[in-house]
């Protein structure tokens, strides 16, 4: 299955991505932790998009879809993969096509009031990216991860002025992408603002409709 999981910023689309790619059997691939791993090694490339991520921009596309280009080109993804946060310009999706067929867009539908709540009380694992939230998810201990005991910290880009950005930048690139996916009847809605299990299950329902 080559999916694309498509939405707001703070949607919940890393929350669920895990869960999906293990029935799936298949990679997650997200340009986000791709860039924030970079970041955190101070790679070259984490010293090119550390500012542009900090402020809520996008890294530009040609850097974006190359990076892709090479992971999507590595075995693990020969069987599938869900591309999370990827593509999020016209001129992305573009590339990907030329790339790689797709067979569905999850659309994680949520409103400003739901991504911003979401994304103000996040905290993420250091050590294995794991994702709470101070309310919805908290962690059995504060400030630890359950999985890996790793400590939990808040993302540069969660700061308010950031997810402001974030929005903005998603509302003027990226929601474009959902007539683009539309009109090649690839879209799949789902209500993103509903807890995780009811979101999974949108998420298998509208996968086997489109089986049949
Ligand atoms: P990226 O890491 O992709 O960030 P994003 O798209 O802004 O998405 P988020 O990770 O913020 O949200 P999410 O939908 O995964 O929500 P989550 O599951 O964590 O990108 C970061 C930056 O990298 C970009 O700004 C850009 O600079 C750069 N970048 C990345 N890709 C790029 C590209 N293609 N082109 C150019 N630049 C790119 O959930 C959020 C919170 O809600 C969590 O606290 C979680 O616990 C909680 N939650 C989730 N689901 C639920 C639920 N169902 N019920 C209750 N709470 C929930």
């Amino acid at each position: 299955m080559r999916l694309i999981f498509l939405g707001p910023p703070g949607a919940g689309k890393g929350t669920l991505a895990p869960a999906v790619a293990e029935e799936y059997g298949i990679p997650q691939i997200s340009t986000g932790d791709i860039f924030r791993k970079a970041v955190k090694n101070q790679t070259r490339l984490g010293l090119q998009v550390a500012a542009i991520m900090e402020r809520g921009d996008l890294v530009p596309d040609e850097l974006t879809t190359s990076l892709v280009k090479e992971r999507l080109a590595e075995q693990d993804a020969a069987g599938g993969f869900i591309l999370d946060g990827f593509p999020r310009t016209i001129p992305q999706a573009e590339a990907l096509s030329g790339i790689q067929e797709i067979d569905a867009v999850i659309n994680f539908q949520a409103g400003d009031e739901v991504v911003i709540r979401r994304l103000s009380g996040r905290q993420v694992c250091r050590a294995c990216g794991a994702i709470y939230h101070v309310a919805n998810m908290p962690p059995k201990r504060d400030g630890i991860c359950d999985r890996c005991e790793g400590e939990l910290y808040t993302r540069d880009d969660d700061k308010t002025e950031a997810i402001t950005k974030r929005l903005e930048v998603y509302k003027a690139q990226t929601e474009p992408l959902i007539q683009y996916y539309e009109k090649l009847r690839l879209l799949r809605n789902i209500e993103a603002g509903q807890d995780v299990e009811t979101s999974l299950r949108q998420i298998r329902l509208v996968l086997t409709a489109g089986e049949r």
